[in-house]
């Protein structure tokens, strides 16, 4: 009988394509694809520590586990991502029933493990990998994709920027760039298969080719993969706002193919805070660099990542962070209250914020974002836009999803024929998170 995998994914794009990579080797190890945690052989739970809140839910995750393996001790567990890589064999003496412990850098020892385990997981026992791999950008791994139209694709891994409250350069190591070579193969060999978009992703992709023997840098990738044919769109994700330069902006001004979004994490409104931060910017550098991206692209979106409560914040910061949400005009945030995270310089700042008063100005933050976000969609109102069309709507299942260049997801009629195309679609009311919209030339309703 096959064996079966179940993968339970925590955290960001970039653990959601590493989770791609562990179906892809346990797939082309013959492993099909569970229905649920109580009919798997083997469970993955691929986990994040970027805040306190997601490695609970790892944690109660975890603990529900303990009923499945008791109904089935022949199931393995696995533990693998950024608390894998934080917490490490530790796991294993406070939860004895998990089985392997991987790191984002080690996914390609999960590879090795199966095989020489004879295609067997249940060969494999307390085994952990959790030394980074400074030659992991050069490791080709399978991958079982989750969709057929739009693909995640690693350009880079790590991150050596070591903001003051964040775990990633401690849970994914040092920034290392893949070749282009190499992505463009992947990306040539996607368009091949019918996909039409690619989000390439890092830590801070304006930095991509740092480490490269070859003189390559971020918009000179860009270029490379805009003539590969058949894709229609390119996506990336996250720009860090020190390394945007003014190459990127002309680039992407130039590029039909790259969508006109860009995530722009400013993470605090006042300079004082940013520099505890070591964010590496101040706000005045944000917000020429701002201005260039829309005078560029008068169409672009920005959003942009916001922390509340970081230590030392003061009303006065606080009240600047409020207002960069206006100045800068974003059409989405996400924001999240500051959380302890071990082995960050933050843990040692003095003035460390009530919860009460970060949760507070969370909500502060949330309210007037919601405000500018809706007014922000209100003025596309009657403006056509090419939507990528994904499939039907989760929240109306007579109506059709896809997003616009500018990420806005737009429900509407239309036929199953259309799944998969571009269509020019004009927006006929906005929402607070979503835009509703009619097919252009198709104005009688065509209902699937
Ligand atoms: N590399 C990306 C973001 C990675 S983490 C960047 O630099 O923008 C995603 C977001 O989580 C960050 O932008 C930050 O806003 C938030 N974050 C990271 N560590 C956090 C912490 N300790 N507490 C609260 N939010 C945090
Ligand atoms: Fe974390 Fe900063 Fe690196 Fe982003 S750039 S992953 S916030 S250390
Ligand atoms: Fe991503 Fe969470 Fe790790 S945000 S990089 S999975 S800590």
């Amino acid at each position: 009988m096959t064996k079966k995998y179940h993968i339970h994914t925590f955290g960001c794009q970039m653990n959601v394509h590493d989770s791609e990579k562990v179906a892809g080797i346990l797939s082309e190890a013959g492993y099909g694809q569970a229905d649920s945690m109580n009919d798997a052989d083997v469970i993955v739970l691929n986990t994040c520590s970027i805040r306190d809140k997601a490695e609970q839910k790892f944690y109660s995750e975890l603990g529900r586990l303990v009923t499945v393996k008791k109904d089935n001790p022949n199931l393995k567990i696995a533990v693998a991502g950024c608390i894998a890589q934080q917490r490490g064999e530790g796991l294993f003496k406070r939860f004895p029933y998990v089985d392997i412990i991987f790191g984002p850098d080690n996914i390609n020892n999960f590879q090795t493990w199966i095989m020489n385990g004879k295609q067997d997981i249940g060969q494999v026992t307390k085994k952990a990998a959790l030394d980074f791999n400074p030659e992991y950008h050069l490791k080709h791994l399978p991958v079982k994709r989750a969709g057929k139209l739009k693909a995640w694709v690693s350009i880079m891994y790590g991150c050596d920027n070591f903001c003051a409250y964040c775990v990633v350069p401690f849970t994914r190591g040092r920034e290392r760039s893949r070749s282009g070579k190499d992505i463009f193969n992947e990306i040539s060999a996607l368009a091949g298969q019918g996909f039409r978009e690619v989000t390439l992703l890092g830590q801070n992709v304006n930095s991509y080719g740092r480490n490269l023997p070859e003189n390559m840098d971020f918009p000179d990738l860009l270029k490379m993969i805009h003539d590969i044919e058949g894709l229609k769109r390119i996506r990336f994700v996250t720009s860090h706002p020190r390394d945007l330069s003014e190459k990127l902006i002309s680039t992407m001004k130039d590029l039909p193919k790259l969508c006109r979004h860009i995530h722009l994490p400013v993470q605090s409104g006042s300079d004082r805070i940013l520099n505890l931060m070591n964010r590496g910017y101040c706000l005045e550098e944000y917000k020429y660099k701002t201005d260039m991206l829309k005078s560029a692209m008068p169409d672009i979106a920005i959003t942009t990542d916001i922390i509340t409560g970081f230590p030392g914040e003061t009303e006065e910061d606080h009240q600047c962070t409020i207002s960069t949400l206006a100045d800068i005009g974003y059409d989405g945030i996400f924001a999240f209250k500051y959380s302890r995270r071990p082995g960050t310089k933050a843990l040692d700042l003095p003035d460390h914020v009530d919860e009460k008063i970060k949760a507070r100005r969370l909500s502060e933050i949330l309210t007037i974002q919601e405000g500018i976000t809706y007014s922000k969609n209100r003025l596309l109102e009657g403006k056509v836009f090419d939507v990528l069309v994904e499939g039907v709507s989760e929240t109306d299942c007579d109506k059709l999803t896809g997003r616009t260049g500018s990420n806005k997801i737009v429900n509407f009629y239309g036929s199953q024929n259309d799944i998969g195309r571009s269509l020019d679609v004009k927006i006929s009311e906005a929402k607070l998170h979503s835009l509703v919209g009619e097919k252009v030339g198709n104005m009688s309703c065509n209902y699937l």
